[in-house]
């Protein structure tokens, strides 16, 4: 089978790397990749939102099955233009895409079919955003409706910070379009999870539990980030919490998915906070976490495109998970989330594909007179399997040392915390 993954990040390189195990494929095409994923998959020079040309692509190669990595070209409509050629994509079409794309549709959904999550408000203009902030105490959160690449959310601790995000948001139009509308929403408290499972309509399978760590620096300090580092499973999310997300956040969420005829067939990712009452929804991706990918997909066992295949057929599949813990370090340009270094050649790669248990996915990374070089904010992911937590995070930690290049940061505390408070 001839497949095509869209995307350019540790994502989709942790999912080229995953589906070139399988039986059934015979040639891996990935638009556009980086320099990790070249080395499995062929390059195809379309960018992942250029939907049209990707379609023409699929059909002219004869493409068999598509899999999207990131949420753009989903919110933008691959999937039903995809569907709509005759091609096999695993993906939501636009309108089940809605639950990432508009955080006001995602929080208004919630209400109407009782899926928890944080009280809110929604504001098209932002004079009675600034009003009705100026009668909170500012312990708010204050989100652009529309995508804006992991930075649209502001976490405010004062009516100031606060006004000054309705006015990045509504007025500078830092995020254009995206800032149409805000979500204001009260703050909860408690411990982040990530819930992923595969949808078919009705129908999911639950993938391994993780956890992401969101901002830049050590101590959960500094400003977020698409994330630092994930590990998996996480103890976050125990046998009654799992429960609950599923009878609470996950099935009420298809019913309601059903009941709006909207169809839906592909990842679902639940970013939730688990508060006392219980585990609240902070937000629906619909495409895998980056970087929670990783980790998940190097826990699971046996041929997953099989799978993948299967359950979009309507099959049933069995997900088999390697029992032990992985963990999964990003290392960062200079400067990430801002404006950040390129070009910088990065020493120790060769080496480290020999190493047991410990594999190095590629995210912001491009060729360069032959030698691999740093091309985006997020450069790598290295990500390791341990028998327990603490294994895999020094095999992790010690492959990280061998890796070098000009103005490379990592966090060097992912999963310490949560270990630290549960022993
Ligand atoms: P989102 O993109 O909506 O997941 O928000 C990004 C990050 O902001 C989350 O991972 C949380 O750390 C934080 N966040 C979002 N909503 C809330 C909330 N209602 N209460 C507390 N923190 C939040
Ligand atoms: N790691 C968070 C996300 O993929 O949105």
């Amino acid at each position: 089978m001839k497949i095509l993954v869209v995307g350019n990040g540790g994502r989709e390189h942790a999912i080229v790397w995953k589906i070139a195990q399988s039986k059934y494929v015979d040639k891996i095409y990935c638009a556009k990749g980086n320099a990790g994923i070249w080395e499995i998959a062929e390059r195809v020079d379309i960018s992942p939102d250029n939907i049209e040309d990707l379609k023409d692509f699929a059909l002219k190669e004869g493409i068999d099955f598509t899999i999207v990595g990131p949420e753009s070209p989903l919110v933008k409509g691959i999937g039903d233009v995809f569907g709509s050629a005759g091609l096999r994509l695993f993906g939501p079409s636009r309108k089940g895409a809605m639950l990432e794309g508009s955080k006001a549709f995602a929080k208004e959904f919630m209400k109407k079919y009782g899926v928890p999550t944080a009280k809110y408000k929604v504001f098209d203009n932002p004079e009675d955003a600034l009003s009705y902030i100026r009668s909170t105490d500012g312990n708010i959160v204050v989100k652009a409706d529309g995508l804006a690449a992991g930075k649209g959310v502001s976490v405010c601790n004062s009516v100031k910070e606060a006004e000054e995000s309705i006015k990045r948001i509504m007025i500078e139009k830092v995020f254009g379009e995206s800032g149409n509308k805000v979500v204001i929403e009260e703050k909860l408290e408690g411990e982040e999870a990530s819930y992923i499972v595969m949808v078919d309509g009705e129908r999911y399978i639950p993938l391994p539990t993780s956890q992401d760590h969101k901002r830049l620096l050590d101590g959960d300090k500094g400003p977020n980030t698409g994330g630092m580092g994930a590990y998996s499973p996480t103890p976050v999310i125990d046998e009654e919490t799992e429960k609950r997300i599923k009878e609470e956040i996950v099935e009420r969420t298809l019913r309601g998915l059903t009941k709006e005829g909207i169809y839906y067939r592909g990842f679902l990712y639940v970013g939730l906070m688990i508060t006392r009452e219980g585990p609240k929804v902070l937000e629906y991706n619909v495409r895998l976490g980056d970087p929670e990918a990783q980790p998940i997909l190097m826990r699971l066992k046996g041929d997953f495109l099989e799978v993948l295949l299967n359950f979009y057929e309507g099959k049933d599949v069995n997900v088999e998970v390697d029992d032990r813990w992985a963990v999964d370090v990003v290392i960062a340009s200079k400067g990430y989330p801002g404006p950040y270094e390129k070009g910088k050649v990065i020493e120790g790669l060769e080496d480290l594909k020999e190493e047991k248990d410990i594999v190095v996915f590629h995210a912001g990374t491009d060729i360069k007179e032959g030698k691999v070089v740093t091309a985006g904010g997020r450069v790598l992911n290295v990500c390791g399997l341990g028998n327990t937590f603490g294994e895999a995070r020094e095999k992790v930690y010690n492959a990280i040392s061998k890796i070098s290049f000009e103005g490379m940061h990592y966090r060097k505390d992912i999963g310490a915390r949560i270990f630290r408070k549960i022993s």
